[in-house]
């Protein structure tokens, strides 16, 4: 049994979530709560906390690569979690999936070349897009109804189709909506793309963390042996350690993998590779536990905003720590919520930290220990309930 009730103190850890509040809100109270950057507030697995303790007891951190036990471990959580087998030689180690994404648009995409991405998006992928020289942004506006996030196919078609279209980032599951999507979406989607010569790169650094009983479909296994298909993922999101900086980008294309590595070539960090080795090796009961203790939380806010918020419309969502909250029916545009309830003592991210069609809604990170989310169902009822 782990410990999720536990609080961590933050202090000293150099945490951005933690650090200068007033700096991510000026109106945030002196003691708010930082609900925000997709990050936990759970101590990290004992197998890797040891894990990192005997790495730092051999005392010297000269430069590094992943050996054997590192793809090994790689190799047996993808096995076991997804039945999927990943090769070694298909593997590019980065220091993390949005310098990845970043670079493989520029490898991917040339100047005029259209970028579908499905919004509300994760902001760094319209950053990825127009970061890039000449590349432009495609907006497929997913279709809320009932509390659902659906894809507009007939949009997603016609922007597949558009000449210019060649690369679709797609976000499986889905951030901010923590939309699973199903395998049949996954192959709708593939083969429109496949249809009209775009390529995929799915970022998948989310898929670990499901509602319990829900399994995510990895790309990997959807578009099996397809060249144009690049797969992200990462230790990060699932074992609460995203600051060591380290994510598996599963390249099938050779050409696009040796352009990659080039780009990326660095030495790893050693702590990452001992962390990463011990995490996939030996993490599994605690991501289980991890699980079980957010679907804890995610019926806590559901039954609070059920109670206080009816009108909210709000569902579980079957991946991520990261509720989506729709508050438009409290009238207010996405700086009035944000510096409403920073005022009130909860730092959240509004639609408009997010990319096109996200107005109104907001993110709201919950994995903390259960007290800490009760507390803040509190003052987010104080702020709008008097
Ligand atoms: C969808 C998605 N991709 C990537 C990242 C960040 O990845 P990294 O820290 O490896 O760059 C996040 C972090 O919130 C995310 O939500």
């Amino acid at each position: 049994m782990y410990d999720f009730d536990e609080i961590v103190p933050r202090d000293g850890t150099c945490s951005i979530k933690f650090g200068d509040l007033k700096k991510i809100n000026p109106n945030a109270s002196e003691d708010a709560i930082p609900m925000w950057i997709a990050d936990m507030d759970f101590r990290c697995a004992p197998e890797i906390l040891t894990a990192l303790h005997q790495r730092v007891n051999a005392g010297i951190f000269g430069y590094s690569s992943a050996d054997g036990r590192y793809y090994d471990a790689l190799g047996k959580w993808y096995s076991t979690r997804y039945g999927i087998e990943i090769k070694r030689e298909d593997v590019v180690i980065t220091n993390g999936v949005v310098s990845a994404i970043n670079h493989l648009v520029k490898i991917l995409t040339k100047e005029g070349d259209g970028i579908i991405i499905m919004t509300p998006s994760y902001g760094p992928f319209d950053r990825a897009a127009k970061g890039a020289e000449g590349r432009v942004p495609l907006y497929n506006r997913m279709i809320y109804r009932d509390g659902c996030f659906e894809i507009d196919w007939d949009d997603l078609e016609e922007k597949a189709k558009m000449p210019s279209s060649t690369l679709l980032i797609l976000c499986n599951p889905h951030n901010p909506t923590g939309r699973v999507w199903s395998r049949q979406e996954l192959e709708r989607m593939r083969r429109i793309c496949a249809d009209n010569g775009v390529r995929i790169i799915s970022d998948e650094i989310h898929s670990d963390i499901t509602r319990t009983g829900i399994d995510v479909v990895s790309m990997l296994d959807v578009a099996s042996d397809d060249p144009s298909v690049t797969v992200c993922t990462a230790p990060s999101k699932t074992f609460n350690m995203a600051g060591n900086g380290m994510s598996n980008i599963i390249v099938r294309d050779p050409e696009i993998r040796d352009q990659l590595r080039r780009a990326c070539s660095a030495s790893l960090s050693p702590l990452s590779l001992a962390a990463t080795t011990a995490a996939y090796d030996s993490g599994a009961a605690w991501v289980d536990e991890m699980r079980a203790y957010l679907d804890g939380n995610f019926e806590y806010l559901r039954s609070f905003l059920g109670r206080e918020f009816p009108e909210a419309c709000y569902k579980i969502p079957g991946a991520t720590y990261l509720a989506w909250v729709d508050m438009r029916s409290l009238g207010l545009d996405d700086s009035g919520l944000e510096d409403t309830l920073a005022a009130a003592g909860v730092l959240i991210e509004a639609g408009g930290s997010f990319v096109d069609n996200a107005e109104g809604f907001v993110r709201i990170n919950i994995a903390c220990p259960r007290s800490v989310l009760a507390e803040a169902c509190e003052r987010i009822k104080k702020a709008f309930k008097g």
